[in-house]
């Protein structure tokens, strides 16, 4: 198989790439390094079979030869990305998905996206199920990205029911693991960031809001699963065991032997309370579901960030 990834620069992109490397396919990758770096990468240079090509795909993209896959992972991700790059946040889940799809077509591939649990928004069904049409606010700060995302997920259901393009919709939940920026905002990589400087960790509220936490490995292979053998609805693809905000800092405390001490700071504007994926869809009709024990995840990431400059 050849298939292209947006986004390959990127925390998932790249253990993507490596994912479909080491299974035998031809990659190529794609990014305009606007949240993402080129050290994520940069291990596969010179490879035989991965090719790179710097690009923003908001505008159109050209691929040579035959492609199997268009796997579109360009977004800014995080929190504090998406708040400094409304815009483009916006384009590319817009104008990027529709570029991405038309590629697809062109080709005749199978096209992923990759959506996000955001798409729930602040969800008053807990956990949340694919059917579930979620609570978005449209006009609030995190809209540019929860409403990009929804958008894309209409436009690659329009891509399939009137193209009948073979398309596949990842709804990601929270996801770790090294290759995270020790400065994005989310909660992983700061509570590590914090604790290796010995810096007060920050919680915000009570820290009782619960985030269910993947570890990139297990997201990757439900990815895979979901691209070669999945339906073409939404699935939900994250770890269901679910942990307070002020458990995870805990935990890391513990882990990262830290003197840091935890401090409380008033909750963000429309921080969902509760996020916890119903995964019945992904473990019925992919077999899969997470391995990797937050503790041992979190171990590998830190070990990660330990060797990373902060
Ligand atoms: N990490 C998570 O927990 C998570 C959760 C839900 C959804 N997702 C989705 O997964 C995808 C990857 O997220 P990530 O965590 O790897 O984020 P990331 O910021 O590390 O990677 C995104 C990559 O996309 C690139 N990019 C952004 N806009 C682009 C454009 N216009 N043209 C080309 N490249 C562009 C960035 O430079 C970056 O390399 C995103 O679509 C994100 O919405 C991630």
């Amino acid at each position: 198989m050849r298939v292209l990834i947006t986004g390959v620069a990127g925390f998932l992109g790249s253990h993507l790439a490596d994912r479909f490397l080491a299974d035998g396919h031809d990659v190529v990758g794609m990014d305009n390094f606007v949240t993402g770096s080129p050290d994520n990468i940069a291990h596969l240079t010179g490879h035989q079979r991965f090719a790179f090509f710097e690009h923003n795909v908001t505008n159109f993209i050209y691929v040579a030869g035959p492609l199997d896959g268009v796997l579109h992972f360009a977004s800014p991700a995080s929190p504090r990305d998406y708040l400094e790059l409304p815009i483009q946040t916006l384009k590319v889940g817009s104008l990027g998905t529709h570029k991405a799809l038309g590629l697809a077509k062109a080709k005749g591939a199978r096209f992923l996206l990759a959506s996000t649990s955001e798409v729930y928004g602040d969800p008053l069904v807990h956990p949340q199920p694919e059917a579930y049409w979620g609570n978005v606010n449209p006009v609030g700060p995190r809209g540019v990205y929860d409403e990009a995302k929804r958008f894309a997920e209409a436009i690659t259901m329009a891509y399939h029911r009137y193209h009948g393009l073979d398309t596949r919709i990842v709804r990601i939940f929270n996801t770790y693991g090294p290759r995270m920026r020790p400065h994005d905002g989310r909660v992983v990589s700061n509570f590590i960031v914090q604790a290796l400087k010995g810096e007060p960790i920050t919680v915000y509220g009570e820290g009782a809001q619960t985030r269910s936490f993947c570890y990139v490995d297990d997201l990757v292979d439900g990815i895979v699963r979901l691209f070669l053998r999945g339906g073409n609805e939404p699935t939900n693809v994250g770890n269901p065991r679910e942990f307070t905000v002020l458990e995870l800092a805990k935990i890391v405390i513990r882990l990262t032997g830290s003197r840091s001490q935890i401090v409380r700071e008033p909750l963000p504007e429309d921080d969902p309370k509760v996020r916890q994926p119903d995964i019945a869809r992904a473990r019925a009709q992919l077999g899969w579901e997470a391995k990797v024990p937050l503790e041992e995840g979190l171990a590998r990431t830190i070990e990660y960030f330990r060797g990373k400059p902060a």
